[in-house]
């Protein structure tokens, strides 16, 4: 188990895990090519950062975070949207998902009393899961959050993903509220205060 930060050449193995991964998620539908945008994003920028798990030579699983989710949105609006928009998949080209997007990237400014901070993803491969992985990638992301100031940060999770409440809920992170971000889709919000 080598648990490292990500590089530009882990962002195809990165991509892919989140597709195959969490494949009902929202992101998942706009097709890997703008995936991996988002992640190089997510690299490049001094306010977020991913940690990935690499067992002889391959990614098993990512963890992915921002110092401040709405700076980061900024960034990548600014750097990354125009390359990333190109890269969208033609499905995307309907109205219920344009508006999908909307409500992403300005949900952060709903919850401004929660953590700036955030746990955008986090996924191993199905065939790795059940292997502690998780549990070593988030160690390693809690301390480059406090390498980074961070105190605390927020996880949004959809309701029905219970292995990862049952991580989270297992490795400390205390409930906050529940949220409707996608229509009648619940989502549930949990914040982890760093000691
Ligand atoms: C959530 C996820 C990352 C956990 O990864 P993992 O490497 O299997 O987790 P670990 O082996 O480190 O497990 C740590 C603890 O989490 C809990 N847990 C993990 N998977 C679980 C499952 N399927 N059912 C119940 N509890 C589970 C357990 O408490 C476990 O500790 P234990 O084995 O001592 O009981 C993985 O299930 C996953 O990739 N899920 C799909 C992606 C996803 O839903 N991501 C969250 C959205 S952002």
């Amino acid at each position: 188990m080598i648990i490292r930060l990500a590089e530009k050449d882990d962002i195809e193995q990165i991509a892919d895990i989140h597709q195959k991964e969490i494949n009902k998620g929202f992101l998942s539908g706009l097709g890997s090519g703008f995936l991996e945008k988002v992640y190089l994003a997510i690299i490049k920028s001094k306010i977020s950062f991913c940690v990935v798990d690499e067992e002889n030579g391959k990614i098993t699983g990512f963890i992915a975070g921002a110092v401040n989710l709405d700076k980061f949105f900024r960034y990548f609006l600014k750097n990354h949207f125009f390359t990333a928009f190109f890269s969208l998949s033609p499905q995307i080209f309907n109205l219920e998902k344009i508006k999908k997007i909307i409500e992403v990237l300005f949900y952060p400014k709903k919850g401004n009393s929660l953590p700036e901070a955030e746990l955008l993803t986090i996924a191993v491969i199905n065939e790795f899961q059940g292997q502690g992985i998780a549990v070593q990638m988030l160690a390693r992301f809690i301390y480059e959050m406090k390498n980074r100031k961070i105190g605390s940060f927020k996880v949004i999770v959809g309701e029905s993903l219970t292995p990862a409440i049952k991580f989270y809920e297992k490795s400390g992170f205390r409930f906050v509220k529940n949220i409707n971000i996608h229509g009648n889709y619940i989502s549930r919000v949990y914040a982890y205060y760093i000691k």
